[in-house]
């Protein structure tokens, strides 16, 4: 088992889809030590060229990479917004991008998604599992939750072949981390 786990939804709302079913998932994961960020937490001005060569980084690119840093794991949910990141989350990942490229630092990544519609996030969640590589996240398992409000109820999947899905992916999750040592 994961010692300390790295979660973050990729959404600022306060009543989060994608908030929720990560707190679903690390309920798989007890014992271990969670580090739960909220996006609101490291709010940044807009991401601009011009910025980065007046200013330089704001300390909370480097809270957020530090956070990642000090984790063995990472667990996230991205929302989608117009078929990709929402903008809280574009922000923190340009901004952290130009500190350090190998922004999510080797660690393994459960990759999820949800959204009220039939493809939960499964743009966002394509962009995501395609390039997050690029930038060091080792991507080892996905899930993409549909239709939210049809599927999850107090804090749990209701759809039990969904909720069947997911276990399967955390199980063989831990089992490659397991695998790695
Ligand atoms: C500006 C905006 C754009 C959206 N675009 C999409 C979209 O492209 N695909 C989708 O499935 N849902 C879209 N939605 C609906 C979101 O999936 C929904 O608001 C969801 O609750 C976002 O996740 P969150 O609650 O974790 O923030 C959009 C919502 C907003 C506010």
């Amino acid at each position: 088992m994961p010692k300390k786990i790295l979660a973050f939804a990729g959404s600022n709302s306060s009543t989060s889809i994608n908030k929720q079913l990560t707190q679903f998932a690390l309920s798989y994961f007890e014992g271990a030590e969670i580090n739960l960020l909220d996006l609101n937490d490291f709010e940044m001005p807009l991401f601009s060229v011009d910025r980065e060569q007046k200013e330089g980084y704001p300390e909370q690119a480097h809270s957020f990479l530090e956070a990642i840093g000090a984790a063995d794991i990472i667990i996230c949910s991205l929302a989608e917004h117009n078929r990709s990141y929402t903008t809280a989350f574009k922000n923190i990942f340009d901004w952290c991008s130009r500190i350090e490229v190998k922004l999510f630092q080797d660690k393994p990544m459960l990759l999820m998604s949800t959204s009220p519609g039939g493809y939960g996030g499964g743009n966002v969640m394509h962009t995501a599992s395609t390039f997050f590589p690029q930038f060091a996240a080792q991507v080892l398992e996905t899930f993409s939750l549909p239709s939210f409000n049809k599927n999850f109820a107090n804090g749990t999947i209701t759809d039990e072949a969904l909720k069947t899905a997911l276990e399967e992916k955390i199980t063989a999750f831990k089992q490659q981390i397991a695998a790695m040592k």
